[in-house]
């Protein structure tokens, strides 16, 4: 059976983000050759439904402009490297990966607070999710609660064969781990037959309940594992509330060397 990461419903999710990639790809370039910070660090995610605009002189814009401001700022510095935060009318929430030094952290909210106004314009309401941090904004509070619906796939070209029970095993390990963590981030590295070793991550927003966490880990689980034998060697599924990632490596190669698979999401 065809492996979910790239067909079923997420199918229809990459065919329809086709044109947002080229669309974004052009978007980077012009933002790469005039500020010169988006070389290695696309956006995994990029959600911006324009349902509402704002214009530049609503209150509206004052607001958010304050809102992340703030939550570049303060994010960076609390222990948790997470904060939610709120002006007027503008709700936003960040978090940075848990295993990152707050400079990294308050580089990556800082990069995504300026994409915003490139990559998502004048929209009341906008998430864009890089691999390190997470930065989310509304016209409405959606503090502590759970949203599945816009996950993006992104997997290698490669298959490879390997044990689907091994990958799920390791999957589920992470999916545990996690929505019961405090940091709602959780890592796990396996060996696994036929010189494999594989690697999975995942996250949750932090305001979200250890179920909440877990129902959004399934819905990703559900995107992401195969019921068959061929599985893309790298594959992630990102959304607003929850993330989950898996990276296969020949584990006859020596860590830290590049990537094998080709995946710029996953490092
Ligand atoms: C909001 O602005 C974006 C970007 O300029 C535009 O593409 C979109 O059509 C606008 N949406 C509405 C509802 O006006
Ligand atoms: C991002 O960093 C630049 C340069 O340090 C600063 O001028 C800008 O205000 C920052 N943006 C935000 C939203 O904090
Ligand atoms: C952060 O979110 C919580 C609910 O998760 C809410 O009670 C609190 O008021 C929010 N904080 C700010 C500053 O908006
Ligand atoms: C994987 O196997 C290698 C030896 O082949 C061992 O050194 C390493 O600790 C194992 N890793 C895990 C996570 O079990």
């Amino acid at each position: 059976m065809a492996n979910p990461c790239l067909s079923k419903s997420p199918t229809k999710m990459a065919l329809k983000s086709k044109p947002l990639h080229l669309l974004l790809a052009q978007k980077l370039l012009l933002l790469f050759v005039t500020t010169n910070i988006y070389a290695e660090n696309d956006p995994l995610l990029i959600y911006c439904p324009h349902v509402t605009n704002y214009t530049n002189t609503s209150p509206f814009k004052a607001n958010l402009d304050l809102l992340l401001s703030d939550l570049v700022s303060s994010v960076p510095k609390s222990p948790s490297l997470f904060s939610n935060s709120s002006f007027g009318t503008a709700y936003g929430l960040a978090q940075c990966h848990p295993d990152n030094s707050p400079s990294a952290c308050a580089n990556c909210l800082n990069h995504s607070a300026t994409a915003f106004s490139i990559l998502c314009p004048f929209a009341r309401s906008a998430a864009l999710r890089f691999d390190l941090c997470l930065l989310r904004y509304s016209d409405t509070s959606f503090f502590s609660s759970l949203d599945v619906t816009s996950f993006k796939v992104l997997s290698s070209a490669s298959h490879l064969t390997v044990s689907n029970a091994e990958l799920q095993d390791l999957i589920y390990e992470t999916r545990s781990k996690t929505s019961t963590t405090e940091s709602k981030f959780g890592a796990t590295i396996k060996n696994l037959s036929h010189s494999r070793v594989a690697s999975a991550t995942a996250d949750c927003t932090r305001d979200l309940s250890d179920d909440d966490c877990m129902i959004c880990l399934n819905q990703a689980v559900g995107i992401l594992l195969s019921d068959g034998d061929s599985n893309p060697l790298a594959c992630q599924v990102v959304g607003l509330s929850c993330a989950l990632a898996y990276v296969v490596r020949s584990s006859t190669v020596a860590t830290g060397v590049s990537d094998p698979t080709g995946n710029k999401g996953n490092k």
